[in-house]
């Protein structure tokens, strides 16, 4: 597929998606009858099967699958029944930060271990020799996929897709699904590789895969605009929750003895204070002494990318993945795999909190190009750092040209496949009238 073809739909604009809270007082509508029966109110239906028979053995956990929420302040998830209920059987992490704000930059982070200068929610694409978690787990023939409840098709390129809305019949059709949870997406060594575009997955692809036992190693799920509680509310999602992850908690075919589930949230809610957000860890894998306990250890997004590193002794990425300081390895794999985290006092702790200040290559406002990454870094799986093709090993954050203002000369950055408004705030191109 290429861009341009997509344009059109990008003519359609809304000021912002943060519209959290207008449709507050909904009441959770199941999309299916449950997690594991496929459903018209996902546009498509599974037509491919994936092959994922083999398994490779990890130091604490076989599979280990992400469930990200939105928006949602720490404290205000612990005292949600649902979540606080589901503490009792995992680990909960205390100290567990968003990396900045908003929402897309979180998601690119997890999958590439930067967030490249990104500070807002419109669209782009970061060039195919920018390495992610899938070339680490590919190169190591660890199976991988995203499932993103009411995408349309495996690899939907577009940026969100408007479906009829399930929850009222007589409402216009809903933009469930959105490109900014969706992080594989953004990274062309992804989005331009037919292969890797089938394990861009729906959730009917997601009933299918379990039901036939093929649900990968390494699993990101991103719940719709109202499940996740973005446009809805904490409680809302607390019932997606109950539907949706609670039962499969006591599926094997799910989880396992040696699966990890973490569930998190995107970003912090309230901008002016530590981006701390709840981070559940989950599954088999949490031995049952852990359960009911805390860790305040500091960790990140970065830390489900070094978890997995040293789980598996995968390669690095070369990037925040290996800066120890954000990176620290959830303790009880730590423990197990030899990997020695960094105490960061509290005081000390670095302000997540951030957001339109790192200069990088998706950063109009302090442009620079990418860089190669640190190529002499070794991440918490002991591997080298993986090089793509295309990539210019010379290229280093030391030889980077000082940032430039492109948004006051008035051009967008390479990468930006939407405009700005003349107010210099970024536009969000959004196919729902709703939105604006
Ligand atoms: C679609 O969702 C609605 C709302 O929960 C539900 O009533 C309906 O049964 C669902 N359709 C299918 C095919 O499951
Ligand atoms: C957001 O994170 C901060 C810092 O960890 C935490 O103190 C606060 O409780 C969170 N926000 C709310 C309102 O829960
Ligand atoms: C199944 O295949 C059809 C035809 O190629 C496509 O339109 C549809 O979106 C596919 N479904 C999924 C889940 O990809
Ligand atoms: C369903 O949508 C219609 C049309 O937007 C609206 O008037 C009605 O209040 C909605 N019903 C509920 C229960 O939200
Ligand atoms: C299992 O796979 C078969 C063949 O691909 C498919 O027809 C079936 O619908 C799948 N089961 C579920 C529950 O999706
Ligand atoms: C980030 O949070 C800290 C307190 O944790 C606060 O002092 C600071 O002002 C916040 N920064 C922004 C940009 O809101
Ligand atoms: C590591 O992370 C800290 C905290 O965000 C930051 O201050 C530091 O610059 C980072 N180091 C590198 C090499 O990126
Ligand atoms: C990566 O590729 C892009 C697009 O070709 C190029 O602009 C950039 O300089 C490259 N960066 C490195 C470090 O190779
Ligand atoms: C690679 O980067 C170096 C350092 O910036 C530059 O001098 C060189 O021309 C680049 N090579 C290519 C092929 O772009």
């Amino acid at each position: 597929m290429s861009f341009a073809s997509l344009l059109p739909a990008a003519v359609l604009f809304a000021l912002s998606f943060r519209l959290a809270g207008a449709i507050s007082a909904q009441t959770f509508a199941p999309p299916s009858k449950g997690p594991l029966v496929q459903t018209a109110n996902y546009t498509s239906f599974s037509n491919n099967t994936l092959h994922n028979k083999h398994v490779v053995k990890g130091k604490v956990f076989d599979r280990i699958i992400q469930v990200w929420f939105e928006n949602t302040d720490f404290a205000t998830a612990i005292s949600t029944p649902a979540f606080e209920q589901l503490t009792k059987q995992g680990l909960l992490l205390t100290n567990y930060n968003a990396v900045t704000h908003p929402s897309q930059p979180n998601y690119v982070s997890a999958i590439g271990g930067d967030f490249f200068g990104l500070q807002d929610d419109a669209m782009f694409h970061i060039p195919s020799n920018i390495s992610t978690v899938v070339d680490l787990l590919e190169e190591k023939h660890i199976s991988w996929a995203t499932y993103q409840e009411n995408m349309p098709e495996n690899g939907y390129y577009g940026i969100s897709y408007k479906a009829a809305n399930y929850g009222n019949s007589s409402a216009k059709p809903y933009s469930y699904y959105v490109r900014k949870h969706n992080p594989l997406m953004v990274y062309d060594a992804v989005s331009q590789d037919p292969a890797r575009l089938r394990n861009i997955r729906t959730f009917n692809d997601f009933a299918n895969d379990v039901v036939n036992g093929t649900l990968p190693q390494w699993v990101f799920v991103t719940p719709n605009m109202v499940n996740d509680g973005h446009d809805t509310t904490i409680d809302y999602a607390a019932s997606f929750l109950e539907y949706w992850l609670v039962p499969l908690l006591t599926d094997k075919r799910v989880n396992g003895d040696r699966t990890l589930i973490l569930v998190t949230f995107d970003e912090n809610e309230t901008w002016e204070i530590q981006n701390n957000v709840f981070a559940l860890a989950l599954g088999g894998a949490v031995a049952k002494h852990l359960h009911g306990t805390t860790d305040d250890t500091l960790y990140t997004h970065y830390s489900s990318l070094s978890t997995v590193q040293a789980n598996w002794c995968l390669g690095s990425l070369g990037r925040q993945d290996t800066n120890a300081t954000v990176s620290n390895v959830f303790s009880f794999v730590a423990q197990k795999t030899g990997y020695k985290n960094v105490h960061v006092p509290a005081n000390q702790a670095p302000q997540f909190n951030l957001s339109d200040v790192a200069p990088g290559p998706l950063n109009s406002d302090a442009y620079i190009p990418f860089a190669a990454p640190n190529l002499k870094a070794r991440g918490a799986g002991g591997g080298p750092v993986f090089l793509r093709p295309g990539l210019n090993k010379t290229l280093t954050v030391e030889k980077l040209p000082p940032p430039v203002d492109l948004y006051s000369l008035k051009k967008a950055v390479p990468w930006q496949m939407s405009p700005r408004t003349t107010s210099g705030k970024n536009i969000i191109p959004c196919a729902d009238s709703d939105c604006k």
